[in-house]
């Protein structure tokens, strides 16, 4: 039997997303043999270009951004990238599309529609494909992948999630966290639990604190009007951030299906006690008022810092910090898991000395990799203690292969049917409403001043406050 054709219908194909990203990680799978053997990929926008002409503007972004680039496999894959030119609004203009993929498709085929649109074209894009009979699975399946952000906050992710739910059934929809595409972000699950010795001590009784750190080099650059209005709350916390700490913390999960990782991840996010408003930090980096897009009186914070408890037996007094910013010292994401410190120390420690704790950074990005760092003996000293680290770095342990990119094991996931790094409509709103819960407490009198900082720093002052109030630091160790 002949396989069926599968169809990548983009929409939103002018856009960055889709330069940047989608169709380098599709060239990507392709160079690997990995895409289904009769692929077809159409994109959809307003754009008036000849399929040539669009062929011709990825080629452009392909050589800047696929991993490896050649010439000839291009020419290849670029025959089955067609452009149909359509307003995302215009019933009439998805009637076009589904006339040119039947056409193309030749017969029964799998369809995979990836919205890569701004998020206010979510519901016309649903409720078109819906309206025109795009979304019936009579002739092979057809699923949906949705970008960030999905929602505004909680109200709005509902109403979003009820459009979609009209249009396609909850295991048709694939919400795309790009997060954890990211191999160490998987990687989290592996060092967990493929490894035994880790978990019996990953709770309370052993564990002081966790860290999670994302931060980012870069300023707002040209998103300033989107993201004036988002701020990095919801631009980072309500998603990435909160994934992360739903893998640090969950059970062991009893299997990698989708619904049972999942169910795991949503005991988690539901158990997380709303964040207390004095242990927040919100600032803005200087000069940002000044960005394009962005108001002059703007009041958006570019950087968060939070303390939050998880109300369970594993974590319960367990302190987690989060903080994330743009415009920071370096790009680096990190989780530290910080232990306790030995109950009894009978070394006569040199005056003046302390103890560090041991810590265990999870590397996500850009030194990926995992460090442990515990206490040696100095060489010919009496008594005097010295932290040193045990390191794995993904770069020397795999002959420096370039990891694949989120996109491309995101893709393929959706083109497979395996939804389990995707996120559910559940941990969607749950993560809603811990951000939403923050954003009340940030308009109330109550609500800790918004600071700023200077670009190139790690943040301002007040959030290695938030940790000195608890005699802790932040810890970064891997590479920075
Ligand atoms: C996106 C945010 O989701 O993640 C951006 O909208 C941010 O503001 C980006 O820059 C960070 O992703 P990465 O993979 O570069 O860490």
């Amino acid at each position: 039997m002949t396989p069926l054709a599968t169809s990548i219908v983009i929409f939103g194909a002018s856009g960055d997303l889709t330069h940047r990203k989608l169709i380098p990680a599709l060239f990507s799978l392709y160079q690997r043999g990995k895409l289904p053997e009769k692929t077809i990929m159409v994109g959809f926008a307003r754009r008036p270009y000849s399929h040539e002409q669009f062929r011709q503007l990825l080629l452009t972004s392909a050589q800047e951004h696929a991993a490896k680039f050649d010439l000839e496999a291009w020419a290849h894959f670029s025959q089955a990238i067609w452009y149909v030119r359509g307003d995302l609004n215009s019933t009439d203009d998805y009637q076009a599309l589904a006339t040119f993929l039947e056409n193309i498709e030749g017969g029964s085929a799998n369809r995979l529609y990836y919205l890569a649109t701004s998020p206010e074209f979510f519901d016309d894009v649903m409720i078109n494909l819906h309206v025109r009979g795009m979304t019936i699975e009579d002739k092979g399946w057809r699923r949906a992948v949705i970008e960030k952000p999905f929602g505004y906050d909680l109200a709005s992710a509902s109403a979003l999630n009820k459009v979609v739910h009209s249009s396609f059934r909850e295991n048709q929809v694939y919400r795309i966290d790009h997060y954890l595409g990211k191999e160490t972000v998987q990687n989290l699950l592996f060092f967990r639990f493929a490894n035994a010795i880790f978990e019996p001590i990953w709770n309370r009784n052993y564990i002081d604190n966790v860290q999670i750190t994302v931060a980012e080099s870069v300023d707002v650059g040209h998103r300033g009007g989107y993201y004036d209005h988002s701020g990095v709350l919801r631009d980072m916390f309500q998603n990435h951030l909160l994934q992360l700490l739903a893998l640090v913390a969950m059970e062991p999960p009893n299997s990698f299906d989708a619904d049972v990782m999942r169910n795991e991840k949503v005991k988690v996010l539901s158990a997380i006690r709303p964040v207390n408003i004095a242990n927040t930090v919100r600032a803005q980096y200087e000069g940002y008022t000044a960005s394009s897009g962005v108001s002059p009186a703007s009041q958006t914070p570019t950087y968060a810092a939070l303390k939050l408890y998880i109300d369970n037996w594993r974590w319960q007094d367990v302190p987690f910090y989060l903080r994330s910013g743009k415009a920071l010292h370096a790009k680096t994401s990190e989780i530290s898991v910080q232990f306790r410190r030995p109950p009894h120390l009978f070394f006569n420690l040199e005056r003046g000395q302390k103890l560090q704790p041991n810590v265990l950074s999870l590397c996500i990005q850009p030194n990926e990799g995992v460090c442990l760092t515990f206490s040696v003996k100095k060489p010919g000293s009496a008594s005097e203690v010295q932290s040193v680290s045990l390191e794995f770095d993904y770069a020397n342990s795999f002959n420096g292969e370039p990891l694949p990119e989120a996109y491309e094991r995101l893709l393929l996931d959706a083109l497979l049917g395996d939804a389990a790094l995707f996120t559910r409509e559940d941990e969607i709103a749950l993560s809603w409403r811990l951000i939403d819960h923050i954003l009340a407490g940030w308009a109330t009198p109550q609500a800790p001043a918004l600071v700023t900082y200077r670009p190139g720093t790690w943040g301002p002052n007040e959030a290695d406050l938030l940790l000195a109030d608890d005699g802790r630091v932040w810890r970064l160790n891997c590479g920075n």
